[in-house]
């Protein structure tokens, strides 16, 4: 057998391998357990003392050699010697960032308004978004055929016998609530509502309210203002700049609405307030004598629009990813 031969071939072929995949061949070929060198190394055993002495020596250098050919020949491919860089895993590359939902303002909003509310002892219960008369009007002191309906533009089902309608605010479930719990109580409604009118800058068809009632024995404006002040410095800051001004509501009197401050100056409304009704008392069979209340319905979507500073209610529904992006 011819050793020098045998290596000379040997290098031949690898001195022509440019890739790792061929590499990896020409290592079983001649380097791996059942390869070329490994049957040299193998049939020694039936040669004479002497030719085994004088072989053997030339066998193992050989393999020396082929295993250092080899492993520079490695080096190599690894470090891109020729051309395509082979499967070398940086592990300091940044990796591929994931994509993350998140929250929409009006959810943050929402959730940081009943966290204040909780916090000042109020608990949250929730009413349906689909009325009927009675309680999104009657027993709200809204009688069939007064005008004051019409401060409510409104989204009629088209259903039978009974007329069903979208609430337009979330003040049905003060009567739904009153109807089944005693005072003294104090609670939140979060909720959507629906009117039937053109949408502009602060008005939507769709927009969310959160409804509040406080009733005990002797409750007065005072409470509310002192609820409704720490509410407001709660989300805004101790400087937050608002107003109450004297309105009108069938189901309180006296009525009120508050208004806060744009930075540029202009006042917003954002609440409808005041002393919950004799009359609604009565519908939900209370003693009106024996029981005071305060209730407020706060625009959810405008107080969204103050504390982020946006100036148009119809960007909050518009599902436009580089506005959404920005919370
Ligand atoms: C009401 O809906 C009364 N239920 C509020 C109330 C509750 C008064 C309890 C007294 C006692 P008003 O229509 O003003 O009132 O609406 C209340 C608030 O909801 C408004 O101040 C405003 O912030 C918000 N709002 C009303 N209409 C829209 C609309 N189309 N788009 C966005 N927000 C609205």
């Amino acid at each position: 057998m011819d050793i020098k031969q045998i290596k000379k071939q040997a290098l031949d072929e690898l001195a022509k391998i440019r890739t790792s995949a061929d590499l990896e061949q020409y290592r079983i070929k001649y380097l791996g357990r059942r390869g070329e060198v490994s049957d040299i190394l193998k049939s020694l055993k039936d040669l004479t003392m002497a030719k085994k002495r004088k072989i053997g020596a030339e066998a193992n250098q050989m393999k020396i050699d082929l295993v250092e050919a080899f492993e520079r020949k490695n080096r190599e491919i690894q470090d891109g010697k020729y051309g395509t860089k082979t499967a070398k895993i940086d592990v300091t590359a940044p990796g591929i960032k994931i994509i993350h939902g998140h929250l929409h303002p009006l959810t943050l909003i929402m959730r940081k308004v009943e966290e204040i509310f909780q916090s000042m002892g109020f608990s949250a219960v929730e009413g349906p978004d689909i009325e009927n008369e009675y309680y999104n009007f009657d027993a709200l002191n809204i009688p069939k055929d007064h005008p004051a309906r019409d401060a409510w533009s409104t989204f009629w089902l088209k259903t039978k016998p009974e007329k069903l309608l979208l609430r337009t605010h979330t003040s049905p479930m003060q009567a739904r609530f009153m109807e089944k719990n005693n005072p003294p109580f104090r609670i939140i409604v979060p909720g959507r509502c629906f009117r039937y009118e053109a949408t502009d800058a602060s008005h939507s068809h769709t927009f969310y309210q959160l409804e509040g009632l406080m009733v005990d024995e002797q409750i007065s404006i005072a409470n509310f203002k002192a609820i409704i002040g720490e509410f407001l410095r709660k989300l805004f800051g101790e400087e937050v700049k608002t107003r109450m001004v004297p309105s009108y509501y069938p189901f309180v009197e006296p009525g009120f609405d508050i208004e806060m401050r744009y930075p540029s100056g202009e006042w917003l409304e954002i609440m409808g307030a005041g002393m919950v009704h004799p009359n609604v008392f009565k519908a939900v069979g209370y003693v009106p004598g024996n029981w005071q209340g305060f209730a407020f319905g706060v625009g959810i979507d405008r107080i969204a629009m103050l504390k982020y500073k946006i100036n148009n209610i119809r960007l909050l529904y518009s599902g436009d990813l580089h506005f959404i992006n920005q919370f």
